[in-house]
């Protein structure tokens, strides 16, 4: 008997549902939320109105575009947490009410390993791209930059963590300061594509072990930005491809550097990466440079597997139902945690 899953994401401001049959994705829905443009950032209150709005019709869609009906769904998994209390809420209630009509078993799914495990989604029963175990994962989002063990689907353990901003945090933060809008980094991404990525150096930390910390390059951004301002108040807009280049150069460094250690250290060459900021176009650059250097085997998400969705909650579904891993009831959700 196939087994199919429902799985549904609604940690931060991406409403999501998705379809998966066996492993194999039958549909993948996400609504984004334009009303936090204005605001240069997510506004919790807001994001869970827009997700009690939008996780019917999402759902919907989802079920629709996978070609089934409700009745055939063998399990409902969703975010838990970590994540936005009132947008993790929708969620989980909508899950409750779904299973119990349903009569279906509830899976509890956290969203960093769900992140992880995006990479066994599988587009055709032919996809055959998934890393062997063991393998180390770069989690990188506007929440996380870790350090990732992977010993088996359930099996995590994490390595090494920020101990301040997380690497999307510090693009975004950038980006604000130099007027670029909100989430900053895919603008930086852009912009860095036509500037000198030596044009400008930052502070790099030096802290021990596979720890990363990305709070005193964000200073020396400022700092540097202040300086310039003072001889210049046309500075960002003149200089703001170069800035966005050393930047984007500076965090990709930060990030490898200590990659490189941990796979030196524990002799593993499959390495894999995931969350949002793997939609950088000089992250995935260099993963592919590593490749060929050091002769890793690396592992790049689609695009569309990057960001929040529901694909990687409904695969993380999947394998905890072959566990039989289900959760009660009354689950209530989560705001932070570590995997
Ligand atoms: O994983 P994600 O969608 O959300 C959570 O944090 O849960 O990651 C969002 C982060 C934001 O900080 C955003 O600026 C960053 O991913 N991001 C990028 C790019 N696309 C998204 N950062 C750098 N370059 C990009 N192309």
């Amino acid at each position: 008997m196939s087994v199919t899953i429902l799985g549904i994401e609604s940690s931060c401001d991406d409403t999501s549902a998705s379809v998966i049959r066996d492993g194999v994705m039958l549909s993948n829905v996400i609504a984004g939320q334009v009303v936090h443009e204005a605001y240069g950032g997510v506004v919790p209150e807001l994001a869970s109105r827009a997700h009690q709005q939008n996780i019917i019709p999402v759902v919907s869609e989802a079920i629709k575009r996978a070609g089934i009906d409700k009745s055939e769904l063998s399990a409902v998994a969703f975010t838990r947490g970590p994540g936005l209390m009132g947008s993790l809420l929708v969620g989980t209630s909508f899950a409750k009410g779904l299973a119990l009509s349903l009569g279906i078993p509830m899976i509890e799914v956290n969203h960093l390993q769900a992140h992880v495990l995006a990479h066994f989604i599988k587009e055709t029963p032919e996809d055959e791209h998934s890393p062997s175990f063991p393998f180390l994962c770069l989690l990188v989002s506007g929440g996380n930059s870790q350090i990732i063990k992977v010993n088996a689907y359930d099996d995590m353990e994490v390595i090494g963590q920020t101990i301040d901003d997380a690497a999307g945090e510090a693009f975004d933060k950038c980006a604000k300061v130099m007027g670029l809008g909100y989430p900053g980094g895919p603008v930086v991404n852009r912009l860095a594509n036509e500037g000198d990525p030596k044009a400008f150096a930052f502070s790099k930390p030096h802290i021990p072990g596979y720890d990363y910390s990305f709070s005193g390059l964000k200073t020396s951004f400022l700092y540097t930005l202040r300086d310039r301002l003072r001889e210049d108040p046309d500075f960002i807009e003149k200089n703001k491809r170069d800035l966005c280049a050393s930047l984007q150069a500076t965090v990709i460094d930060i990030l490898m550097n200590k990659l490189r250690k941990a796979v030196k250290d524990l002799r593993i060459k499959e390495v894999a990466v995931a969350g949002g900021v793997s939609a950088n176009s000089g992250l995935r650059d260099a993963f592919l440079d590593h490749a060929e250097r050091y002769g890793w085997k690396v592992y790049i998400p689609k695009f569309s597997f990057t960001t929040d969705n529901a694909a990687m909650v409904a695969i993380t579904g999947y394998y905890k139902y072959m566990d039989k891993d289900f959760c009660p009831i009354d689950a209530a959700p989560f705001s932070r945690v570590v995997i």
